[in-house]
């Protein structure tokens, strides 16, 4: 029988929940909403509120199905069968699946041995391959770690290509989030899109909704590939209401929660034999576990029997790695105690 997961921490998802039974009375156009039309094609006026939350033009925004739309947008609008695709190894995995369905080469750069990019490895790897795109999760995921702008910026110096820049945990690097994001460079880089989404720190990943941020001309080709109607009227509707000055207060206090909880559950498992944790900008943590010594399918397979699920990789050389999501202070406590006393009895 497979386990019952009683803790979630392996989707990268804000643990605090997120209700519509808890806010009923802010939704009356739900109950209104004329289920028998379909909803504004393009999601306009969410996306007028959000610009306008970061600053940007209504013509420099696309809305899409999540921001994983936004990516099958880019390779639609931009790719075609035999282009070159380069991003970190790891890195967030859509960008390689992508590239397979679309029938491109992908290349992966690998990060270092501290789990950090080497731009100039990965600047040379550009300039050997001429990507067509050129994907940079920053944070990363899976490792967390965070590149600097002047490295973005000479990375988009150094290619003809585009260079999408995907913010979805920016909004967990620290207080002052906002001094790490491209959005303020979208009008000075031609090749530069920004990915954002509603899924991690806004803790809405059930409405699927994500956001490309460009030049106007970029975000017209994105325009000319996608589907009408690609953002139900629900989800439409929700994100309008619930975006409000009171939710942008209590995701302020949920990311500072995650980014405190972070430093915390980070030094726990520093101090444990066998595990190395690596400093992380988002809502995770990337874990190295001495496989000399613990059995890591036995290890994973009792914390999954103990109603926990993390992120475990099996592809060769990421085969020692874990990733763990912050979950709420008691979780990540339940978390760390069992996840202790599981590594106790796998070295007894
Ligand atoms: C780096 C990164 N980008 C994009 C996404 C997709 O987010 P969305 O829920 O907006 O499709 C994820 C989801 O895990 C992610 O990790």
């Amino acid at each position: 029988m497979t386990p019952k997961i009683t803790l979630k921490l392996d989707a990268n998802e804000l643990p605090f929940e997120e209700s519509l039974e808890s806010r009923r009375e802010e939704f009356p156009s739900l109950l209104t909403a004329s289920l028998n039309r379909y909803p504004d094609a393009n999601a306009s006026a969410l996306c007028t509120h959000y610009a306008s939350f970061q600053g940007v033009a209504d013509s420099n925004i696309i809305a899409g199905n999540g921001s994983d739309e936004v990516l099958d947008l880019i390779y639609k609008a931009f790719t075609t069968q035999g282009d070159t695709i380069v991003s970190l190894e790891p890195s967030f995995v859509m960008y390689g699946m992508m590239a397979k369905l679309f029938k491109c080469r992908y290349v992966g750069v690998p990060i270092s041995h501290d789990q950090n990019i080497q731009v100039d490895v990965f600047i040379e790897a550009i300039t050997t391959h001429k990507p067509r795109l050129v994907f940079i999760c920053n944070p990363n995921n899976p490792t967390g770690a965070l590149i600097q702008k002047e490295d973005l910026y000479k990375i988009l110096e150094a290619t003809s290509g585009l260079v999408i820049v995907d913010e979805a945990y920016s909004e967990f690097i620290c207080d002052g989030y906002q001094e790490y994001s491209l959005i303020d460079s979208i009008g000075k880089f031609k090749n530069l899109i920004v990915l954002k989404t509603l899924s991690k720190a806004y803790g809405l990943a059930g409405l699927r909704i994500g956001f490309g941020l460009a030049n106007e001309e970029l975000i017209k080709a994105l325009y000319s590939v996608k589907y009408p109607y690609n953002i139900s009227l629900l989800s439409q509707n929700i994100a309008l209401t619930l975006i409000n000055e009171d939710f942008m207060s209590r995701l302020n206090d949920n990311r500072l929660c995650i980014i405190n909880e972070r430093e915390k559950l980070y030094n726990k498992l520093e101090s444990l034999k066998y595990v190395t944790p690596y400093p992380s900008s988002a809502n995770f943590i990337w874990l190295e576990v001495n496989t000399q010594v613990i059995d890591l399918s036995t290890f994973s397979e009792a914390l999954k029997n103990s109603g926990i699920a993390i992120r475990q990789f099996d592809k060769g050389e990421l085969k020692s790695f874990l990733r763990v999501t912050l979950g709420t202070p008691q979780e990540n406590e339940l978390f760390f105690d069992t996840f202790k006393t599981l590594l106790e009895e796998g070295t007894a």
